[in-house]
């Protein structure tokens, strides 16, 4: 496992993804930095995180025979891997938001970008970036997000922090073809935020309903059931959840 340690850089996962053009990297290369400038995040958000207090960094993982329809498996993974070690230290109340927001409580702690590169109907390559807010304690400009260190009222070595989750991520990742995706889709829906609670949604178009996530489909989409029992299934920008 190769990693890279960086003090600054724009987006840990355009330097992983840069480097991968110009030079033939091994498999679970790894770049990670103390200050990310730039960070990216879904839907072409911002990911913001302070100097020396978080963790930022991005993991090159090849694949063979990947089907783009079950790339969501490894979100799956990913966001299970990094659930199992904060449940590991009295984190209150984690789940996975989907696709993959990690959550205490109402509030978001780590962030997952996964960029897949394709070929034909198969994934070749994804840079999966992950941002895990550690011991950051003001998030004054962002309401809806906290750390490990405000959840818990723990300081956490970074250091530590980053090794389990490497090797938590490793576990998922070598097993990735054994594990199975029916496995990995069953733990991932069984720690789903707001599962089975009744919640608000509001879709594109601007309708908002009520109804209860029960799960994803296959290929990863949201089946949210609405009070009247019909089941709809969501794509990640067709639907919000309101909280
Ligand atoms: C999200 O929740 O919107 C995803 C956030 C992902 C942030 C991480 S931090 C490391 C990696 N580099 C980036 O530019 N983004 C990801």
């Amino acid at each position: 496992m190769k990693i890279i340690k960086l003090d600054a850089t724009p987006s840990t996962n355009s330097y992983l993804k840069q480097l991968a053009q110009e030079r033939s990297l091994d498999d679970f290369t790894m770049v990670r930095c103390d200050h990310q400038t730039e960070g990216r995040g879904q839907k072409g958000n911002s990911w913001v995180s302070d100097k020396g207090k978080n963790l930022t960094f991005s993991i090159l993982k090849r694949f063979e025979g990947l089907k783009v329809g079950k790339s969501f498996s490894l979100n799956c993974l990913v966001s299970l891997a990094i659930f199992d070690v904060l449940n590991t230290l009295e984190i209150p109340d984690v789940t996975i938001k989907w696709p993959n927001d990690i959550m205490s409580g109402n509030k978001k702690l780590c962030g997952i970008l996964i960029e897949n590169s394709l070929s034909g109907a198969y994934i070749k390559q994804s840079i999966i970036g992950i941002g895990l807010n550690v011991n950051q304690t003001d998030f004054s400009d962002l309401p809806n997000a906290t750390s490990m260190s405000l959840a818990s009222k723990n300081e956490y070595n970074l250091e530590t922090m980053f090794l389990k989750i490497l090797d938590q991520l490793a576990f998922y990742l070598d097993a990735f073809r054994s594990f199975g995706y029916n496995k990995a889709k069953e733990s991932y829906e069984n720690t789903l935020f707001r599962k089975d609670i009744l919640s608000k949604f509001v879709e594109n178009n601007g309708e908002s309903f009520e109804g209860y996530i029960r799960g994803i489909t296959e290929s990863g989409l949201l089946k949210i059931e609405r009070k009247n029992g019909i089941v709809n299934e969501y794509a990640f920008k067709e639907v919000k959840m309101v909280f």
